[in-house]
């Protein structure tokens, strides 16, 4: 039996395969919904230990366009959150469907599921990273500003999941990243330590006026993600140590005119972002998440091919 394809982080997977992914996205979006339906007989399931929006309906449309059928499980309505191992899941729903996605918590909780599923397993999302969102948003700069090689990206904010896969990222899609956050939030020194061991081009600073000078593409995230502290206390430190890093006009001025703004969503306007970027000319982060569906629709292909 063939080892299965699993979709589980930027960083394991290299450019010419995560070149096919986007290519096989991109061809599903020129085709429309009304295209061939090469997973007809093929089910996802969709296993979700956190909450989300876009993450559930994007992989449940994109899965049904192509033919497929999906099967959707909450950790509290399932046997996980009534203890049954990860390794146990995986062996049960191999027998039942054809690929399975997750959004979990803890990175171990992903990898131990891929060791014994059968099927290939996609990372929806975990405390360490977003893959799926990182070539959705690859996607999006490409179709607003050209090859995203060589290119200008400056993160603002938390060095979150999301930051950890914008860095993965510049390895393999060879951009120049500028990571803004204060030096508490800032992201993993391995992972920045690997990319530039890779050669990558990036750069970690508490400065955010001065990582976004000149960027071609400004983005970022929340300041809470899911699974930090969610009381009074911590979210009020979180704000104290990110309000400098607010991105507003004066920021996107500084990054120039032709400069886009991304954003995965959820987005909490007056936090990490002003109103009048997120909805003024510069934000692509409704295409960004359109996107979404493309990207993983690549993903579903490769995985399933
Ligand atoms: N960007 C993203 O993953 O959104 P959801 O949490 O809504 O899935
Ligand atoms: N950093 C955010 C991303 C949400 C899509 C979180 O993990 O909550």
């Amino acid at each position: 039996m063939t080892a299965p394809k699993h979709f589980l982080d930027l960083d394991r997977l290299d450019t010419a395969t995560l070149r096919h992914i986007l290519d096989l996205g991109l061809d599903t979006k020129k085709t429309g919904p009304n295209g061939e339906k090469p997973l007809a007989g093929k089910t996802l399931a969709l296993l979700f230990e956190k909450p989300s929006t876009r993450t559930r309906v994007s992989f449940e449309v994109g899965m049904k366009r192509l033919g497929g059928d999906v099967v959707v499980l909450e950790r509290d309505s399932s046997q996980l959150g009534r203890g049954e191992t990860v390794a146990d899941t995986a062996r049960v729903l191999s027998r039942y469907v054809d690929a399975i996605m997750l959004r979990t918590t803890r990175e171990e909780k992903m990898l131990e599921l891929a060791s014994h599923a059968t099927v290939p397993v996609i990372n929806g999302l975990t405390d360490r990273t977003h893959p799926c969102q990182l070539m959705a948003d690859v996607m999006t700069f490409e179709e607003h500003k050209g090859p995203i090689a060589g290119s200008t990206v400056a993160w603002v904010g938390d060095g979150n999941n999301m930051a950890t896969s914008w860095i993965h990222a510049a390895v393999r899609f060879d951009f120049e990243l500028r990571l803004a956050a204060p030096a508490e939030l800032a992201p993993p020194p391995d992972v920045v330590r690997w990319a530039q061991g890779e050669g990558a081009t990036i750069k970690v600073t508490d400065d955010p006026l001065g990582a976004v000078d000149g960027a071609d593409c400004v983005v970022t995230d929340v300041w809470t993600s899911m699974g930090d502290g969610e009381d009074e206390a911590s979210v009020s430190r979180r704000h104290n140590m990110l309000h400098a890093y607010q991105v507003d006009t004066r920021m996107m001025d500084a990054a120039g005119d032709g400069a886009i703004f991304m954003h995965c969503l959820p987005a909490h306007r007056g936090e990490e972002v002003t109103a009048d970027v997120i909805d003024g000319p510069q934000s692509v982060v409704w295409d960004e998440a359109e996107n979404r569906m493309h990207a993983q629709a690549g993903v579903l292909l490769w995985c399933l091919g």
